[in-house]
């Protein structure tokens, strides 16, 4: 079994499809560990993604990021890390493949609906954030 942490963006929080993403979640076999309704504040938006604090969209992921409510999840599964992305499908949504969430419900390369852990050691730091 392996865990990883999903989030349920601002922009699908918006769109009132928490439920439908979740049911995915559930149809893909992942159990809910943990789950919270949060609202980010900058600082945290910020601290949570800080290994993209030099790249030119930071300001605007963590603006969007602390834009509204998000649903943090802690999943578990076999290969939780690699299957929650391939259900995500890509960053773009643009060139997310059919039948992905992304592709489904995201906008754009940063209100792309979802995020996961991408790898087992940014899984742990990630679930840490938000769950102790
Ligand atoms: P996520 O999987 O949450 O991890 C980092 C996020 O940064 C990513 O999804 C996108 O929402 C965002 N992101 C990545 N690359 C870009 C980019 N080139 N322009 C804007 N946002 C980006």
């Amino acid at each position: 079994m392996e865990r990883t942490l999903a989030i349920i963006k601002p922009d699908s929080v918006k769109k009132n499809v928490i439920g439908k993403i979740i049911n995915r979640i559930e149809a893909e076999g992942f159990r809910i560990v943990e789950m919270r309704l949060v609202r980010l504040g900058r600082d945290e938006a910020g601290a949570f993604y800080t290994v993209h604090r030099n790249r030119g969209f930071f300001e605007d992921l963590v603006a969007f990021m602390s834009s509204g409510g998000a649903v943090v999840l802690l999943l578990e599964r076999e290969n939780a890390i690699a299957h929650w992305r391939a259900v995500m499908g890509a960053t773009d949504p643009a060139k997310a493949a059919p039948g992905t969430l992304r592709r489904e419900f995201g906008f754009s390369i940063e209100r792309n609906a979802v995020h996961g852990s991408d790898a087992r050691e940014t899984a742990e730091t990630e679930i840490g954030f938000f769950f102790k």
